[in-house]
C-alpha cells in the first residue's frame, strides 16, 4: 500500500504523514528533507542555489547531513525551495524516492509531487492545505518552542514566497493530483487533522 501526502509548506502534511505511517505500520519518507539536504550542501559548498550546476553537485550530499539540526530551519527551507526548481536536481532525487515508495509492503511519502510525479499509481493520495495565516501561526509556534527568534510577519512572507516558487516552477509544480483527496486543515487542531486523515485513508482503502 503506497500513500502519497502532498501539500504546501507548513500545512501539517509531515505530522499527518507520520501519523498515517505509524497507524498503518508503514515506513515513512519526508522527501522535503532530501531537498533541504541539497540546499544545505550548496550552502556548505559556497555554491549558488539558483545555479543548476551548483545545485546538481550538491545532490551528492553525505547521508550524515540528515543529522544536521539546521536542516529543519526556515533558512534551509528557503534554500531547498530554490534548489528544487532545477529539473536536474529533481531527476537526481527521483530514483531514491521511487525506490523507497516501491519497497515491499508499501510506504508513506510526503512532499509536493508524490501523487503527481513520483508515484502517480499510489493507492491513496492526500493533498493537505491550510490558509497562509494559519500555516504561519503554526510555524511561528513551532519556532517559539525551539526558542528561535523570528516574527510572525517574516514567517508569513517566507511562506508566501515559497508557495509562489513551489506552485509556479515549470518542473513538477506543487498541485493536487486529479485523484487526490484535498483536506483543508485550517480549522483543525493537530489531533483532529490526524484523525480526519486516517479516516480518509481508511475510507479510500475500503472502496
Ligand atoms: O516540505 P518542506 O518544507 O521540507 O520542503 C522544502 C522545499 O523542498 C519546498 O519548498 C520545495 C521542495 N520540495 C519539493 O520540491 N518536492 C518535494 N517532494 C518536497 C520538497
Amino acid at each position: 500500500m503506497i500513500i502519497a501526502v502532498d501539500g504546501p509548506t507548513a500545512s501539517g502534511k509531515g505530522t499527518i504523514a507520520k501519523a498515517i505511517a505509524a497507524h498503518f505500520q508503514l515506513p515513512y519518507l519526508d522527501t522535503g528533507l532530501l531537498y533541504r539536504a541539497v540546499g544545505k550542501q550548496v550552502w556548505l559548498n559556497d555554491g549558488d542555489p539558483d545555479n543548476a550546476k551548483d545545485a546538481l553537485v550538491a545532490t551528492q550530499f553525505p547521508d550524515s547531513l540528515f543529522d544536521n539540526p539546521d536542516l529543519r530551519n526556515e533558512e534551509t527551507g528557503g534554500l531547498a525551495s530554490r534548489v528544487s526548481i532545477h529539473p536536474e536536481v529533481r531527476s537526481a532525487l527521483y530514483e531514491r524516492q521511487r525506490e523507497f515508495a516501491m519497497q515491499e509492503g508499501g510506504a508513506v511519502l510526503d512532499g509536493r509531487d508524490i501523487g503527481t510525479i513520483i508515484v502517480p499509481e499510489a493507492d491513496v493520495k492526500l493533498f493537505i492545505t491550510a490558509s497562509v495565516e494559519e500555516r504561519a501561526r503554526r510555524r511561528w509556534l513551532e519556532m517559539q518552542d525551539r526558542e528561535l527568534e523570528i516574527t510572525l510577519v517574516a514567517i508569513e512572507q517566507d511562506i508566501v514566497a515559497r508557495d509562489a516558487r513551489d506552485i509556479n516552477r515549470k518542473d513538477a509544480p506543487l498541485r493536487a493530483a486529479e485523484d487526490a483527496l484535498v483536506m483543508d486543515t485550517t480549522s483543525f487542531d493537530k489531533d483532529q487533522a490526524i484523525e480526519a486523515a486516517i479516516e480518509a485513508v481508511q475510507s479510500q482503502l475500503d472502496r
